[in-house]
């Protein structure tokens, strides 16, 4: 009991840090776009929809603890030092049998998300600790074999992704290819040093190749098993094969093994789109044909992208569910998902459902503002594109896809007041252009002085909304 509490501390420790760099995924460098039609047209849709959940649920929510990594050992994760490593992995791993998640409700996370405004979905089918939330048939480290196996709804990843199609959601399976519990991968026999497998494969080819079948089976039964999915959204980018290795990877500061840690994705796409024609695969930093798009994670480019890209960022401190986690500001996300959007991606955030399986009142509660401010301003947002000016201060700027109109959203801090005017240098409206507060549709006095537009808000207006933006369109 007493070593649980400590290990639940630790744990805390470890998320109050904040998000380690090492852990986070850069954006890669190189781009490649699809060739196949249907990925390329999925692709496109999928560029409109903009805002997406990213749902990290798995063995970690139990002690509401960081995801995954404190079963890690490299050195920038803390770890009580009084119980052994070992020690610390067992109790972990331990955590299978205590995951019984007796108010598991996806139907009421689709809904939250509906309500903020998302259209997309990435779900934890399995993290780096190998815990698997759907009924594999591959290993018995999974929730059918968990305290909630005799539920119904024991095959977890079906009813979730069934409750976002019913939400007109497109669905994706976040997929992690390390695998901390598969013996193909942290073989029992050595020591676990790092993230990395923890043998040569070169010298053990057998077992690397148990893996890749492992890893393979196990995508097939995601594509193969669960109706219609639109994304693979592949994390660890450290699997990934030696030759692709580049400075980028090493500028992580992780070990890099000596030997390839080559999981034959050509194969692994073949069959993923063979049952799913068009899907997108997100073979995060990789870079080549299966990175169909970049996700730069818990930051928004400096620049805008000239490729389809996601920023990926927590709604809290962390991915999972942390008990003590406070939540970004609705101006924040807000703000967040406008310069995303004006950059010319799509904004990804991260909520962790509790271990009996909700969402808080809390975490519901402040999607629920997001979507306020989505409802009435979110033609300024979904299916625009960026422009070659996309911010001006604190105002941004997006267009329609037949680059007619153009929008400029104005965003403040929390504790802003209202200004009576609002100024921004670029996209200057076509000459006799309406100018039009996007959320009530009135029409607002301008003036242009050459590159200079400022715009007179109405007099009756005494204060921002929720969320502190302010979206405006005219044409241009
Ligand atoms: C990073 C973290 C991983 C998390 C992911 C989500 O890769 O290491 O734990 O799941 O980001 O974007």
């Amino acid at each position: 009991m007493k070593r649980s509490l400590f290990i639940y501390l630790v744990g805390l420790l470890i998320v109050s840090q904040g998000i380690n760099a090492q852990h986070e995924h850069p954006k890669s460098e190189h781009y490649m776009a699809p060739k196949d039609d249907k990925v390329v047209a999925k692709l496109e849709e999928w560029q409109d929809l903009k805002f997406g959940i990213i749902i990290h649920w798995g063995l970690y929510a139990v002690p509401g603890i960081i995801e995954s990594w404190s079963i890690c050992s490299e050195d920038w994760i803390e770890r009580d030092s009084t119980i052994s490593y070992n020690d610390y992995k067992e109790w972990y791993f331990g955590l299978k049998d205590k995951f019984n998640p007796v108010k598991f409700n996806p139907q009421q996370w689709a809904e939250a998300s509906k309500a903020a405004g998302m259209k997309y979905l990435v779900f934890t089918t399995k993290h780096h600790d190998g815990f698997c939330l759907w009924d594999t048939k591959q290993t018995d480290y999974s929730i059918a074999h968990s305290p909630f196996g005799s539920n119904e709804k024991s095959d977890a990843l079906k009813y979730v992704l069934d409750a976002y199609r019913n939400q007109g959601f497109m669905v994706g399976t976040y997929f992690s290819k390390p695998d901390w519990y598969s013996e193909y991968y942290w073989w029992p026999k050595y020591a676990t040093p790092n993230r990395n497998n923890n043998y040569d494969a070169n010298k053990y080819p057998w077992r690397w190749n148990q893996f890749k079948q492992y890893t393979y089976n196990q995508i097939q039964e995601l594509m193969t098993g669960y109706g219609d999915v639109d994304l693979l959204w592949l994390d660890g980018g450290w699997v990934r094969p030696l030759e692709t290795v580049n400075d980028e990877v090493r500028a992580w500061g992780a070990p890099i093994p000596s030997w390839s840690q080559d999981i034959d994705m050509p194969s692994i796409a073949k069959m993923a789109r063979k049952n799913q024609p068009g899907l997108l695969i997100v073979d995060r930093t990789v870079g080549g044909l299966y990175e169909n798009y970049q996700t730069p994670e818990q930051s928004i480019p400096e620049q805008a992208l000239d490729h389809p890209w996601e920023s990926c960022i927590t709604l809290g401190g962390a991915w999972g569910y942390v008990p003590t986690d406070s939540y970004k500001s609705t101006s924040q996300v807000i703000r967040t998902l406008v310069e995303v959007v004006a950059k010319g991606g799509s904004l990804l955030l991260g909520v962790g459902p509790t271990p009996e399986g909700e969402f808080t009142p809390e975490q519901i509660e402040s999607l629920k503002k997001i979507g306020k401010w989505m409802d009435k301003n979110g033609e300024a947002i979904y299916a625009t594109r960026a422009l070659s000016v996309c911010q001006s201060n604190n105002v941004f700027f997006t267009q329609s896809k037949d680059n007619k109109t153009c929008y400029a959203i104005a965003c403040y801090d929390e504790n802003s007041e209202l200004e009576k005017t609002i100024t921004w240098t670029g996209n200057v409206p076509k000459k006799g252009s309406a100018m039009k507060l996007i959320s009530n549709g009135k029409r607002l006095k301008y003036k242009v002085e050459g590159e200079t537009v400022t715009v007179s808000l109405p007099s009756d207006m005494n204060e921002l909304p929720l969320g502190k933006a302010l979206a405006f369109k005219y044409k241009k």
